[in-house]
């Protein structure tokens, strides 16, 4: 089955289009187009993604990187089509909404063989809901024109599952997973414990009750004057600060540590950060370092101490971690010591640092999981709340 994928959720227009073998206990990809625009120059000046501007540059990429991905995966082939005057009006229809892609197209479909893929997936959600339906319109408009089914993702089921695959001679595999398994999410939007007993059914096990992780990341960075996004800045200096190894004189308060509770809260953390700068204006470059260090560490200790709890109510067999913020060396150092040395039966599964962040490989995982169970649609909406799971 070719999967050809789409991810607009957020600042990155992603397609991908992969190969997929097997069924749900053993499946195997290989990926034969992949590409991605990130917008992350154009968000940087506002500080975080601006919902408007993200939904022009998914329209005005959407087509190139269709074309981008078509031509790797070998799948483009050029002939002059006619479509139908009733599919035209259909589709510029779909694309009523979206300001300049309609010409786009039109201008490349007319002169593109329909390729030979079998089924369109796309993100419906949680996401910017501007974003998001830019990447929808674009899939049914595809969909109708070369007339293949359709299935909607949820972005966090590709984080999770994009977190089991692993690579092994240019193909991604997934397979002998020991359920349960727990995930812990976290990225920009989401902070989240989810467990799955059975396969690609979840359960809420815990969540920020505030500000997700990936937030207080990139907000106590804007508070030390460093640019978007903040978790790899925050990273940055943090890991310079633990080379230099002197002792740091920071101290911040680990939110809802002993809650007993396997929800998070970040907000207070963050606000922390600000009651320090407020006494301290003028921060040195070192003592920048070392509010991060501080940081990183107090976070990487919350997560850790609230999966280890989750870990313990649940007797999950399996560790996953997923999400932008899974791209944190300090988090993923602590969970492999902590996993090795604290519950070494259980297995860590941590993306490839390529797809950590999001993309459209994850995507075409889901949709291959979703194909199979052949839960195709034919109209999707955009939820920017949709969510995984709910509390049992
Ligand atoms: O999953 P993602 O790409 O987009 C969302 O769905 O939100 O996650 C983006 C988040 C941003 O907040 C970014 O600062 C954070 O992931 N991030 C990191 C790192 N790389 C990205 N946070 C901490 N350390 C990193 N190395
Ligand atoms: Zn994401």
């Amino acid at each position: 089955m070719k999967i050809l994928a789409i991810e607009t959720s957020c600042d990155e227009t992603a397609i991908a289009i992969l190969e997929c073998e097997g069924d749900e206990k053993d499946a195997r990809f290989r990926v034969l187009g992949n590409t991605l625009l990130s917008q992350i120059d154009i968000h940087r000046k506002y500080g975080g993604v601006f919902p408007a501007l993200a939904k022009r540059e998914h329209a005005k990429n959407l087509v190139p990187i269709l074309e981008a991905a078509l031509e790797e995966a070998e799948l483009l082939h050029e002939d002059s089509q006619v479509i139908p005057e009733e599919t035209r009006a259909k589709i510029s229809e779909i694309l009523a909404r979206e300001p300049g892609l309609t010409e786009a197209f039109f201008e490349f479909v007319s002169e593109c063989e329909r390729p030979a893929i079998d089924v369109i997936a796309v993100t419906a959600g949680p996401g910017l809901e501007p974003a998001l339906w830019v990447g929808i319109n674009f899939a049914k408009a595809l969909a109708l024109l070369w007339e293949k089914p359709l299935v909607a993702v949820n972005h966090m089921e590709g984080h999770i599952l994009s977190a089991l695959a692993y690579s092994k001679d240019n193909t991604l595999t997934i397979n002998n997973v020991a359920l349960p398994v727990l995930a812990l999410l976290i990225s920009g939007g989401h902070t989240e414990l989810v467990l799955m007993k059975e396969w690609l059914k979840y359960e809420l096990i815990g969540q920020t009750r505030d500000d997700a992780v990936g937030e207080a990341f990139d907000k106590v960075a804007r508070m030390l004057g460093l640019p978007y996004p903040g978790g790899p800045e925050i990273s940055r200096l943090a890991e310079d600060a633990r080379r230099e190894n002197v002792e740091n004189p920071y101290v911040l308060p680990r939110p809802m540590i002993d809650s007993g509770t396997c929800d998070f809260s970040f907000a207070g953390l963050k606000t922390a950060v600000l009651y320090m700068l407020k006494d301290k204006p003028d921060l040195s470059a070192k003592e920048k370092q070392h509010l991060a260090h501080e940081f990183e560490n107090t976070v990487a200790e919350v997560l850790w101490k609230k999966t280890a709890q989750a870990l313990e109510e649940t007797g999950a067999q399996t560790l996953v971690i997923g999400g932008g913020v899974s791209a944190n060396t300090h988090i993923r150092r602590t969970f492999g010591a902590n996993i090795a040395q604290e519950y070494p039966d259980v297995t860590l599964r941590i993306p490839a640092a390529s797809l950590t962040t999001d993309n459209a490989i994850m995507i075409a995982l889901a949709g291959f999981y979703r194909a199979s169970r052949k839960e195709f649609v034919t109209d999707i909406t955009a939820n920017g709340n949709l969510s995984l799971a709910k509390k049992p």
